[in-house]
């Protein structure tokens, strides 16, 4: 039989879809299984959205220009002027998903055994673009005893080496809901100029802020035009994570012209989905702040469950709807296979994301656990209760 490539050996798993195949299996069993592991909002679209899809007349579904439609990008920098980022048009290439944003920003940046470093515990599919690019990551811990707040700017410099091409960080974070503050972003920003590195923000979440705290990006970071790129997308922000629709933005011509080219050999974006998205711009701050208030009121209810367990330690997220949490247990990987094929409470269990492929470092995170609260509350109680009694029961192996 013809092989397969290293690189596709090592490809990692996505720690939030591996167990799929075992959840299946419940559910053919009879099982009904909540779904903690994935970041599938349970929001609805803007009916503004949808509609423009239904309503369109085109007749031929044509592509679209390869950094995506002018009208859709005048829009979109409309809506980061709002946001206080000052962006025109052709700073802006629309993606397939933020996803395709992230494996473009690292085409552009780093070459085979280049180093990107990256607070963890970071979004897992880091690890799989990385990969795929041949690029190394390099992990900087961040704790949860601290909620995850940026480790000290002394720890960056020391990992930084000639082959350091960036600093990518997740603002607001998967899988932490850390909220970095205009200070860290301004310490970040400092050491991206001073050693002359891209600093890459994935803002996919900026909208999900809570306690009355601000997102900050940084493209309102003065002097930053260089050395700054934004990951953005629409999955989140409209609940369409269907649509695949995101961007990447910077104001470095260099940067958008080399983007440019990887975003050639794919022709373009999905040109129904960029109809929906420039007709999701219209979505009014009502939509967002009714999303928000139940995020928070899901935050607070899951995070009120989960201290009732007994030798838990979870970290306070101030964005996004995610949180991870340590549990008592040597290995999450086994916990969650165990409570897909093994544990029912009335028929019910409870998929969660393990940790560890959220970090680098290896062994870091095996007894924690992803959670996204994007459920509604019975739910989440539902499953916080099927978790409490699962440790209850539950061997280590
Ligand atoms: C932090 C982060 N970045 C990027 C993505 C990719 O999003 P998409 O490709 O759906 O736009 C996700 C999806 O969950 C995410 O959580």
């Amino acid at each position: 039989m013809p092989s397969i490539s290293k690189k596709g050996f090592s490809m990692p798993e996505s720690p939030i879809r591996k167990l799929v195949p075992y959840a299946e299996k419940a559910k053919k069993g009879g099982a009904k299984v909540i779904h903690l592991n994935i970041g599938q909002p349970d929001i609805k679209t803007p009916q503004i959205a949808l509609d423009a899809v239904k309503n369109n007349t085109l007749s031929v579904l044509e592509y679209s220009r390869t950094e995506g439609s002018e009208v859709y990008r005048e829009k979109l920098a409309s809506y980061y002027l709002k946001n206080e980022i000052n962006v025109s048009a052709q700073d802006i290439i629309v993606t397939t998903g933020g996803s395709e944003a992230l494996s473009f920003t690292m085409g552009s940046i780093a070459d085979t055994d280049d180093e990107i470093i990256i607070p963890e515990p970071f979004y897992a599919n880091y690890n799989g673009f990385a990969t795929a690019m041949g690029i190394k990551v390099v992990p900087v811990v961040s704790q949860i005893e601290n909620n995850f707040a940026l480790p000290l700017i002394d720890e960056f410099e020391k990992l930084i080496t000639p082959k350091t091409k960036g600093i990518l960080i997740c603002n607001p974070g998967n899988p932490t809901g850390y909220l970095y503050t205009r200070e860290e972003i301004k310490k970040l920003s400092a050491i991206a100029k001073k050693h002359d590195l891209y600093l890459i923000a994935d803002e996919v979440y900026r909208e999900f802020t809570y306690d009355g705290k601000e997102h900050y990006s940084i493209l309102q970071e003065q002097g930053m035009e260089d050395h700054a790129i934004i990951v953005d997308s629409v999955s989140k922000r409209y609940s369409m994570c269907g649509a695949r629709i995101g961007c990447l933005v910077s104001k470095n011509k260099e940067i958008i012209k080399t983007a440019l080219k990887f975003a050639q050999a794919r022709l373009s974006p999905p040109t129904y989905a960029q109809i929906a998205s420039e007709a999701a711009l219209e979505t009014p701050q009502s939509y967002f702040d009714d999303v928000k208030t139940e995020y928070v009121s899901r935050r607070n209810l899951l995070i009120s469950e989960l201290q009732q367990i007994d030798g838990i330690k979870i970290g306070h997220p101030h964005g996004a709807f995610y949180c991870i949490a340590e549990l008592p247990i040597k290995d999450s990987d086994h916990f969650a296979q165990w409570l897909l094929e093994e544990f029912r409470v009335n028929g019910e269990t409870v998929m969660v994301a393990p940790a560890a492929g959220f970090y680098a470092s290896e062994g870091l995170g095996k007894n924690q656990i992803r959670i996204a609260y994007v459920l509604d509350k019975e739910s989440l109680k539902r499953a916080v209760y099927i978790l409490k009694e699962a440790l209850k029961v539950y061997k280590d192996q």
